[in-house]
């Protein structure tokens, strides 16, 4: 499961070269480049077919290196840095004017993380060791634009196979959706995409409550566009109190349907696809993107989602969820 020392050298030599190195991180699996070279960057957008001008997250091995790709850093930013780095969490700052466009889409801003797993702080440790200053990796999720996003290096190799040079194992994600955005370069703090680190966890730290904009279609962040993290079997979400009547009438109609539910276990006479979820948010976000591709493979019609709760602590799972649904169904 863990790189040698020959892996990270052959992937600090890959990056270095503008290849491409998909790397574990404690959210989802990226596809990292060079974030300083636009050609390495150009090759992301590529392998993805990701349109160019959605902006990447540029992964950092430390605090210290923030400087170097962001300026006019307010303070509330630095706070939240130091509160929930590494981790999942990414900060919107405005950009040095060096930082290419081919990494912010032309914005002004940059998105900045330092990721909570050992095997991506090693390699960033290691990219900066050997390249200076302006080290930094992008990387956006490692799967194709729109699909599901990868949580294991299996699900890298699935995606996007040749496309990738090399593909650094780190075992399963440990939290399995990705992470919570925060804009911090128009003054107070906006979420633009929920994750595990929750608005209650924010407003700790903050003092306040932050500001939430996951506004449908908007192209700044492409996560926000509405169909995303998407099975190519169509889905649908049934409330848990119609979900028996609705699969038992699919099945008099000869569907084959594939279930997940956090409430339900399967029954004699119920579809063999059958996953049970953790019933708490956290447990259930960290198998929701393997479940949905496992399902997607399970040679069925239609998967079949339980509703999950309308509560604040499921938010990011029910903005996955909502766009997956928006998402399924196209080849
Ligand atoms: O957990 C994660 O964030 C994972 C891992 C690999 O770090 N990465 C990830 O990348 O989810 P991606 O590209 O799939 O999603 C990054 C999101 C996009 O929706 C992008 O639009 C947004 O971050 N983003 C990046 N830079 C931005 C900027 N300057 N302004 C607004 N949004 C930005
Ligand atoms: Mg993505």
């Amino acid at each position: 499961m863990s790189p040698t020392e020959a892996d990270y050298q052959r992937a600090v030599e890959l990056l270095r070269a503008g290849e491409l190195v998909a790397m574990p991180t404690e959210t989802v699996y990226g596809l990292g480049a060079d974030a300083a070279n636009p050609a390495a960057v150009a090759k992301i957008f590529a392998a993805k077919g990701r349109p160019a001008d959605h902006p990447l997250i540029v992964h950092l091995s430390g605090h210290d290196a923030v400087d170097r790709w962001a300026e006019q850093v307010p303070a509330v930013a630095w706070e939240l840095m130091e509160a929930f780095w590494p981790g999942p969490l990414t900060v919107i700052l405005k950009k040095q004017a060096w930082v290419p466009d081919a990494v912010t889409g032309g914005q002004d801003t940059v998105g900045l993380r330092v990721p909570g797993h050992p095997v991506a702080l090693e390699l960033l440790r290691r990219f900066a060791a050997a390249t200076g200053e302006h080290a930094g990796i992008a990387a956006p999720s490692a799967n194709r634009f729109g699909r599901i996003s990868p949580t294991t290096a299996a699900h890298v190799a699935e995606e996007l196979g040749d496309a990738v040079s090399m593909i650094l194992d780190g075992g399963p994600c440990a939290v399995g959706i990705e992470s919570t955005i925060v804009d911090c370069s128009r003054g107070e703090p906006v979420v633009l995409r929920p994750g595990h680190i929750s608005p209650l966890h924010l407003e700790a730290i903050l003092g306040r409550r932050p500001a939430i904009e996951t506004a449908v279609g908007a192209p700044r962040v492409s996560g926000s566009l509405e169909a995303h993290y998407a099975p190519v079997t169509p889905l649908r979400m049934v409330a848990g109190e119609r979900l028996l009547d609705f699969i038992n009438a699919q099945r008099h109609r000869g569907g084959k349907c594939a279930v997940i539910s956090a409430n339900q276990p399967p029954q004699a006479g119920m579809p063999h696809a059958w996953r049970l979820m953790p019933a708490d948010p956290v447990g259930y976000a960290h198998d929701i993107y393997a479940a949905l591709r496992d399902m997607d493979h399970a040679g069925v019609d239609l998967i079949v989602v339980e509703a999950i709760p309308e509560d604040a602590a499921w938010a990011a799972v029910a903005d996955r969820l909502r766009r997956a649904v928006a998402g399924a169904g196209q080849a």
